[in-house]
């Protein structure tokens, strides 16, 4: 703090750093700053407002997640009924739609704007202005206007008040500044309408998360998102990872804009996350050429879509089209074709993962869904077949969402789908690989095996071990590890590092030159940091997050391993189930005897603090498209270790774009902006030489 600054005035000037950063972070997905530097700064603020709870603000962002947990949402009515939307399925019900829009705006030249259509929740958020704050008195925010309260969007009429959750949600402004409001020339109050959505990565880690605590998974982003925005108390939603993109400007219940395009420009000026992806069209040909465009890229988007959403530009038509039923005559959804179709389940069949989790698999007669053949979909768990009614024989509804593994969603025989010879599954009493004995303990959905020696267990823990998220040992897929295994040269994972070059240049499609490499980079993730470490021992219901944490709170294994069940609940996301699988991982005799040999091998047992270089210090890198070897988390940590920063889009102060195949917009705005664009081998010459 500087010696002029008062205590009000320097939280004051965090806030508003903080609030622009977080803009730059979660709004237009290009931090300027570290997530070590942007850290630094909310600690100081929460330093000071802890010293000062006078000075604590309800819009400072260090207030996203406060209260306590409610009892039930109260009932609000909308400003103006939130509608949804008629579908069209083809070009031929598209244009019909154009037509009567045209017909009765009495105009044969409509613009129409184009959106995409995200697969999330509707939600209103209403923003009311605040005053200048009484000079001296800088605990109140400055004039602006704040968020004020936020509804689901129920039946349309009248929805349930969720504010407290939604201020979880980082894209999603506390307050806008009044410059901000003057930049948009906007002035409150005034509503946002707009989407939660659950982004593919955190749906997925979710989940995961999810089945590794035993509990149900969610069947795709949308319900989770909703989940996440219904739950009583904040701190869960907080941990859900949403994000909102606004696409309605409202001011009094009617739109505030003379275009639907305007009112995005200004939702984007004052500070709201507002999807880029959009266009103006003049006819429909081109809403048609805007469509294929989004459904083509629909796979490779970070969040799910389910189609286009077609806006009649000009809001002064909006009330001369008015509405039918629930929905407006002004818009319209084309819907992409569900990723789903029928087939036959020909088997079930049982997979034994590391944990000694028996997972049902269905074995499926391939089928095209969307791009992808599809021969299996899993089944989870014994419930899920139970509350499925699936046998082998019948005809089963398959769905490509947003998980990795297609799902069965429902059994669909039919007059045109006669189940085939069906019977009914049952779980195996005995493990299909070892014959140990299956368990379900009570309480929960998974059926286990017990042997501890269970041959799948060791392999599925050795190629968890290995892989790209955990120790990231190139070369060491599924069949490097079944000879290792059939040979008997690993028992376990700590065996890995004891492997010698001729043990490896026996083995088969394995020549000096592989040998060579695998022992390589065996060495390699020796240095890899603790919470790898943590997550490769494979411990239940530790994921990659949870290690992460594990490894931050108390920076170093022996720490970890002393920690009694109270001390490991004090970490973040650890509740007393998963305390108390860590407990029993390192009560047991083989697994602190495996953890003293991986120690003796050399790998990581303390601090996450991370050996940075310098030779990239002060520059900063935009990765964009597919690099040649490296994937992007590899790319950025090997700049990051040099002491670089990777930030998400380019701009003048960007030193390089490091581009692969298939780079898009990034690459663009680079030429544009004269920022040097440099190649993987570029990259990889100035890691190893300097600049
Ligand atoms: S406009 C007329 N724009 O789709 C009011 N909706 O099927 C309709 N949705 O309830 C809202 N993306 O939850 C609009 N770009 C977008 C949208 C969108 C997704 C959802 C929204 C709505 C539903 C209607």
């Amino acid at each position: 703090m500087s010696s002029h600054s008062t205590p009000a005035r320097r939280a004051e000037e965090l806030r508003e750093e903080i609030r622009r950063h977080e803009h730059l972070y979660y709004v237009l997905d290009s931090p300027e700053l570290t997530d070590g530097e942007f850290d630094a700064l909310v600690n100081e603020l929460k330093a000071i407002e802890r010293e000062h709870p006078e000075l604590v603000t309800e819009d400072s962002p260090t207030q996203r997640v406060g209260g306590t947990p409610r009892e039930g949402f109260v009932k609000v009515d909308h400003s103006s009924q939130m509608l949804s939307l008629d579908n069209v399925y083809n070009l031929g019900e598209l244009r019909d739609w154009a037509r009567r829009a045209a017909e009765l705006a009495g105009s044969a030249e409509i613009e129409y704007e184009c959106e995409f259509k995200l697969d999330g929740l509707s939600m209103a958020l209403h923003y009311e202005p605040v005053e200048h704050a009484p000079s001296g008195n800088a605990a109140l925010p400055a004039a602006g206007a704040r968020f004020a309260r936020g509804i689901t969007r129920g039946d349309g009429q009248i929805g349930e008040d969720v504010t407290a959750n939604l201020r979880t949600i980082k894209s999603i402004p506390l307050t806008v500044s009044a410059a901000a409001l003057k930049a948009a020339k906007l002035t409150a109050p005034f509503e946002v309408r707009g989407e939660v959505l659950m982004p593919t990565k955190s749906f997925q880690g979710m989940n995961e998360q999810r089945e590794e605590q035993g509990l149900a998974r969610f069947a795709n982003p949308r319900n989770a998102a909703a989940g996440a925005v219904r739950v009583l108390e904040p701190n869960v939603t907080a941990q859900r990872r949403l994000d909102f993109y606004s696409y309605f400007l409202l001011q009094n219940g009617a739109p505030a804009r003379d275009t639907q395009w305007n009112a995005l420009e200004t939702l984007s000026a004052a500070g709201f996350k507002v999807n880029p992806n959009r266009r103006v069209v003049g006819t429909i040909d081109e809403v048609w050429q805007f469509i294929e465009e989004t459904e083509a890229r629909r796979d490779s988007l970070p969040y799910e879509i389910d189609g286009v959403v077609i806006k009649v530009n000009a809001t002064e038509l909006w009330r001369r089209l008015g509405f039918t039923g629930k929905a407006p005559r002004w818009a319209t959804a084309y819907k992409f074709a569900a990723r789903a179709a029928t087939t036959l389940v020909e088997d079930i069949l049982i997979q034994v993962g590391r944990t000694g989790k028996l997972t049902p698999v269905a074995a499926l007669r391939p089928v095209p869904i969307g791009g992808t053949t599809v021969s299996r979909a899993t089944l989870h768990n014994y419930d899920e077949i139970e509350r499925l009614s699936v046998r082998v024989g019948d005809w089963v509804l398959v769905e490509r969402g947003g998980d990795v593994i297609p799902k069965v969603v429902r059994v669909a025989n039919d007059a045109a789908h006669q189940p085939v010879e069906p019977r009914p599954f049952h779980m195996p009493t005995v493990c299909p690989e070892c014959g140990g004995h299956v368990v379900r303990a009570e309480g929960e959905v998974n059926h286990y095996c017990v042997n501890a020696a269970c041959p799948a267990k060791l392999r599925e823990s050795l190629q968890h071990f290995a892989s790209r998220r955990v120790m990231n040992i190139e070369g060491m897929g599924e069949a490097l590890v079944d000879q290792l295994l059939s040979r008997g040269l690993v028992k376990d994972v700590a065996g890995i590092y004891s492997l010698k070059f001729e043990d490896l240049v026996e083995l088969e499609r394995m020549g000096k030159k592989s040998a060579e490499n695998v022992l390589a980079e065996i060495e390699a993730s020796k240095k890899l940091p603790l919470e790898r470490v943590i997550f490769g021992l494979g411990i239940r219901m530790v994921g990659e997050r949870t290690a992460e944490f594990l490894a931050e709170h108390f920076g170093s294994m022996d720490a970890l391993m002393a920690a009694s069940e109270e001390e490991l609940i004090a970490v973040n996301e650890v509740g007393p189930r998963i305390a108390r699988s860590i407990r029993e991982f390192f009560a047991e005799e083989k697994n602190l005897d495996l953890i003293a040999r991986l120690q003796r091998a050399g790998l990581t047992f303390t601090g996450i603090k991370k050996e940075r270089g310098t030779q990239f210090a002060g520059l900063t890198f935009v990765l964009t498209g597919t690099l040649p070897t490296y994937s992007r988390d590899e790319a950025k940590q090997k700049i990051e270790d040099a002491g670089g920063k990777v930030v998400g889009s380019v701009s003048k102060k960007t030193s390089f774009v490091v581009a692969g195949e298939e780079a898009g917009s990034k690459l663009d705005k680079a030429t544009q902006l004269g920022v040097k664009v440099i190649d993987e081998a570029e990259l990889l010459r100035m890691l190893r030489e300097g600049m």
